[in-house]
């Protein structure tokens, strides 16, 4: 499988929105912070710092596309096995990114949301996000939701595992299904990705959205995250508008 170099051509947000075919939900895999950094004799946290920095006019363009979820993979439940200074390292990250631009975020009509297991995460970390959800909650022009502590695997055990507990009481032959399921994930309420973006190369899922994916398109390029900018990101959904999505159906 290739890359996708031959959607180099630029394109603007006009033509895009005009397009009439702009992504709903946007999922990304902010993959190669650590590849940056070693190309350029800097510590991993600074590949991290770089990719936080990143992020912010990424979030900002996909606003003003009007794509309507954004859900970035920012710490995985597998990210724990790290070494702790880069863990800590992430952590004081995704503090300080939540200090920092909530306000900004607002302004711009983004709703912070998170997925994954939130409780497990340090306090400080949870305390910044409580602060960052309440601050946000009433805007309605995109959410971006931060994958935090999250596993798919880890996201759809929980998931059942609730569902049991609140079935408990009733009888043999209740059968979870899957509007049910999808109710009982942490994306409850959010539609489906439409495209998935992975920087850096890789064509691998990690453990990221495993029912949310189902049919989503898939975009990999290998600009590593700290260098991926709203250029990009014009590309990625240009690409997206190229498909022709059946859905396990026939084409049109
Ligand atoms: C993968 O790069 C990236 C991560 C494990 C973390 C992604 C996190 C950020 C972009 C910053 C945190 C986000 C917020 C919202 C504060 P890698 O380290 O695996 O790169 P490598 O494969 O090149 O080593």
């Amino acid at each position: 499988m290739e890359t996708e170099a031959r959607h180099d051509a630029l394109v603007n947000r006009q033509e895009l929105i005009e397009s009439g075919n702009v992504p709903r939900h946007i999922a990304i895999i902010m993959d190669g912070n650590g590849r940056w950094a070693r190309q350029k004799g800097l510590t991993r946290a600074e590949g991290h710092r770089q990719g936080v920095k990143a992020l912010k006019p990424i979030v900002k363009e996909c606003a003003a596309i009007g794509v309507d979820v954004l859900t970035v993979y920012a710490f995985s439940t597998e990210n724990w096995s790290r070494p702790q200074n880069e863990i800590d390292a992430l952590m004081a990250l995704l503090v300080e990114f939540l200090r920092s631009e909530t306000e900004e975020l607002k302004a711009e009509g983004v709703c912070i949301r998170t997925i994954g297991n939130i409780s497990g995460l340090p306090e400080l970390a949870q305390r910044a996000i409580q602060t960052a959800m309440a601050a946000t909650a009433q805007q309605t022009r995109m959410v971006l939701n931060l994958a935090l502590n999250y596993g798919g695997r880890d996201e759809i055990v929980r998931a059942i595992n609730r569902w049991i507990q609140d079935n408990r009481s009733l009888t043999d032959n209740v059968l979870l299904t899957a509007p049910a399921m999808a109710s009982y994930l942490d994306t409850a309420g959010l539609p489906d990705p439409d495209l998935l973006i992975r920087s850096s190369g890789e064509m691998r899922i990690s453990n990221f959205l495993l029912w949310q994916l189902a049919y989503a398109e898939i975009y990999v390029t290998e600009t590593l995250w700290p260098d991926f900018d709203p250029a990009e990101l014009h590309k990625a959904i240009h690409a997206y508008q190229q498909r022709v999505r059946r859905f396990g159906g026939l084409r049109e």
